[in-house]
C-alpha cells in the first residue's frame, strides 16, 4: 500500500467558539482563526480539524446543525470559509470538517416542518416519533436514556390523537435523531459530503459514527443483555459508510474519513474499519488511562493489534473538547509547576513525546500546546447542555472546563481573545499561559510542542510504521522504532524514582536534566539511538 498524506499526520483541533474572536462578540470566528493562522503554522501541524462550522442555534455549541450547506453567521460567511481553506492550503495544512449525521437541530427545516405541518406530514418520517406508553401515552415509548442524562424522548405534538407522541434524541432535546431508514436522509448527507469536498475540504470527522440506525422495534434496553445493542452500532450503518467511502474516493488528492466510534466490543469496531469504509477511528483510551506503564503498554498493544487486523493506522489523542484536559488529569496539582516541583511538567512533555513516536496519526486539542489545565467554571457560568441534564446528586459538571478560550496576549484584557466578555470566563492566572509569554521563552511548553512536532516532520523513525518490543516492566515503558538505517528506543519512566539508564546516544529527553545524566527522572522520557 502506498503512502498517504494522512498516514502520519499531526492534526490540531480548533474549537471554534474558543479559538479567537475577531468581531468582539466574545465568541471565536473565522476571521479570528485566520488572524491566528501563523500560530498554527509555527506549530508545524499537517492539518486542522474544525468543530462544527454550520449554522446552529448553538444548543450543543454547533453539534445541533440547522443547515448543513452554510456557515454559522456568528463565525462568518461561506466566502470567508473558502478563503480560509485557501489560507490553510497555501501553507500546506489540510482541513478536516466535522459532520453530524446522527441528529439535526430542532431548528432544522425538516424538524420544523415535522412540527408544524400537522400529524402524518411527510417530514415526520425523517425523525423517530412514536406513541408513548401508559395511559394516554404519558410515558416515553421505551427506557432509553440520553447521553447527556435523562430520558432520550421528549413530547412531540400529537395533533389531537389519542396518545401522546414522543421524538427520540440520544443527546439534548434540541438534537432530534434522524431516521436513517429513510432514503431522503441518505441522499441529503451524500449531497452534504460533496458540497464541502467540492469546496476543497480534505475530509470529515464523523460525529457519533456508531449512531444513525437504531435496533428494529426500538426495544427496551433492559431487555438486552448488553445495553449498547439497542440504541447504537446497528449493522445497517456500514452500508452508509461504504457509500461515503466511494464518494470521498472520487476526489484527488486523497480525502479522509475518521469516526468517533464507541462499540461494545473490539470485533464490532473492526467492522467500521474494513477497507471499503472509514480510514480511521479515534482511540479514546489515553483520555481515560491512569498513569501506569502497564496501562499504556496495553493500550498501545491493543491499538497496534487493531491496525494489524484492519490495515488502518492508529490515531492517538490525549485531549479533546469533551474530556478533562490532560494537564489536569495527569498533574492535578498546579503547585507542581513550581520550579522545585517539575514532575507535572515532565510528565506532560513525556506524554507528547510518547504519542509523537508512535505510528499513525496524532490529534492535538487547541490549548494543550500552552499546557492549559481544566478550568474551574462557576456553575452560574456553565453552558454545556450536559451540565443542565444532570441529576442534583451528580458530580459531573459537563465539558465547559476544557472549552475556556485561548489566552493569546498577557497584556490585553481577556488575554487578547476578545475585547468583550468571553463566552466562558477565564479563571485567574489564565493570562500566564498566553502565547505572547510562551513564544519568546525557549523553555515554554509552546516551544517544546513546536520542537517535537518539527522533529517528527524531519525524523523518519518517529513517523515510521515499524515498531516492536513494546514492553513495560518496573514502571518503565519501552519500545523500539525503526527505519532502514536507524533504530531508536523510547523509554518512559512512570515511577516516582530515578531510573538508571545507559544514556549514550540519547537524542532527546523531556526533563531539563543534563543530557548526559545517566538516570531518567520521574515522569521523564528519552529517545535513544541504539
Ligand atoms: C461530540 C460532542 C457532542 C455530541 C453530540 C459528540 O460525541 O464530540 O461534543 O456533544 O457528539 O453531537
Ligand atoms: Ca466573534
Amino acid at each position: 500500500m502506498g503512502h498517504d498524506r494522512w498516514d502520519s499526520a499531526v492534526v490540531y483541533q480548533i474549537y471554534w467558539r474558543s479559538f479567537m474572536d475577531a468581531n468582539q462578540d466574545g465568541i471565536g470566528d473565522i476571521a479570528g482563526l485566520r488572524a491566528r493562522i501563523d500560530h498554527i503554522h509555527q506549530l508545524g501541524v499537517d492539518a486542522i480539524w474544525l468543530n462544527p462550522t454550520y449554522p446552529s442555534p448553538q444548543g450543543d455549541h454547533g453539534y445541533d446543525v440547522s443547515d448543513y450547506f452554510d456557515v454559522e453567521p456568528m463565525f462568518g460567511s461561506l466566502e470567508e470559509f473558502d478563503r480560509m481553506i485557501d489560507d490553510f492550503h497555501q501553507r500546506g495544512i489540510m482541513v478536516l470538517m466535522d459532520i453530524v449525521p446522527n441528529h439535526v437541530s430542532s431548528q432544522h427545516e425538516w424538524f420544523q416542518s415535522a412540527l408544524t405541518e400537522g400529524a402524518g406530514n411527510p417530514s415526520e418520517e425523517h425523525f423517530i416519533i412514536r406513541d408513548g406508553t401508559g395511559p394516554g401515552g404519558i410515558n416515553p415509548p421505551n427506557d432509553w436514556v440520553s447521553i447527556f442524562g435523562g430520558p432520550s424522548w421528549s413530547p412531540f405534538p400529537s395533533s389531537g390523537r389519542h396518545l401522546q407522541r414522543w421524538y427520540l434524541h440520544m443527546f439534548d432535546p434540541c438534537q432530534p435523531d434522524l431516521n436513517w431508514h429513510h432514503t431522503d436522509v441518505h441522499e441529503r448527507f451524500e449531497n452534504i459530503l460533496r458540497f464541502w469536498l467540492d469546496r476543497g475540504v480534505d475530509g470529515f470527522r464523523i460525529d457519533v459514527a456508531h449512531g444513525l440506525f437504531k435496533a428494529p422495534g426500538l426495544p427496551n434496553r433492559s431487555g438486552f443483555g448488553d445495553n449498547w445493542s439497542a440504541c447504537w452500532d446497528q449493522p445497517e450503518v456500514h452500508d452508509i459508510y461504504r457509500k461515503w467511502r466511494k464518494i470521498v474516493d472520487e476526489y484527488e488528492p486523497s480525502r479522509f474519513l475518521i469516526g468517533e466510534i464507541h462499540t461494545a466490543t473490539r470485533e464490532r469496531l473492526l467492522e467500521y474499519l474494513r477497507a471499503d469504509q472509514l480510514h480511521a477511528a479515534f482511540d479514546f483510551s489515553f483520555l481515560h488511562q491512569d498513569w501506569s506503564s502497564d496501562g499504556f503498554r496495553d493500550r498501545i498493544g491493543a491499538n497496534l493489534d487493531l491496525w494489524n487486523d484492519t490495515g488502518c493506522l492508529p490515531v492517538w489523542t490525549l485531549s479533546n473538547h469533551d474530556e478533562i484536559r490532560h494537564w489536569s488529569r495527569y498533574a492535578p496539582l498546579l503547585a507542581d509547576r513550581s520550579p522545585d516541583g517539575q514532575v507535572a511538567n515532565i510528565r506532560y512533555r513525556s506524554l507528547l513525546a510518547l504519542i509523537m513516536a508512535l505510528p499513525g496519526r496524532i490529534f492535538l486539542y487547541n490549548g494543550e500546546e500552552l499546557a492549559l489545565p481544566q478550568a474551574d467554571v462557576p456553575d452560574e457560568d456553565r453552558q454545556d447542555p450536559a451540565f443542565f441534564r444532570q441529576t442534583p446528586d451528580s458530580d459531573y459538571k459537563g465539558r465547559d472546563g476544557c472549552r475556556v478560550p485561548m489566552p493569546w496576549d498577557a497584556n490585553l484584557p481577556n488575554a487578547g481573545f476578545t475585547n468583550s466578555e468571553p463566552w466562558l470566563p477565564m479563571p485567574e492566572g489564565w493570562h500566564d499561559y498566553s502565547v505572547s509569554i510562551q513564544h519568546d521563552d525557549p523553555n515554554s511548553m509552546l516551544n517544546y510542542y513546536r520542537s517535537v512536532i518539527q522533529r517528527r516532520r524531519i525524523e523518519d523513525w518517529m513517523k515510521s510504521d515499524s515498531i516492536d518490543e513494546v514492553e513495560s516492566s518496573s514502571d518503565i515503558l519501552s519500545f523500539v522504532k525503526k527505519t532502514e538505517n536507524k533504530r531508536v528506543r523510547v523509554l518512559m519512566n512512570f515511577s516516582d524514582s530515578d531510573f538508571p539508564f545507559d544514556n549514550d546516544n540519547t537524542i532527546m529527553r523531556t526533563s531539563d536534566s543534563d543530557i548526559s545524566d545517566s538516570f531518567l527522572r520521574p515522569g521523564e522520557l528519552a529517545y535513544i539511538e541504539i
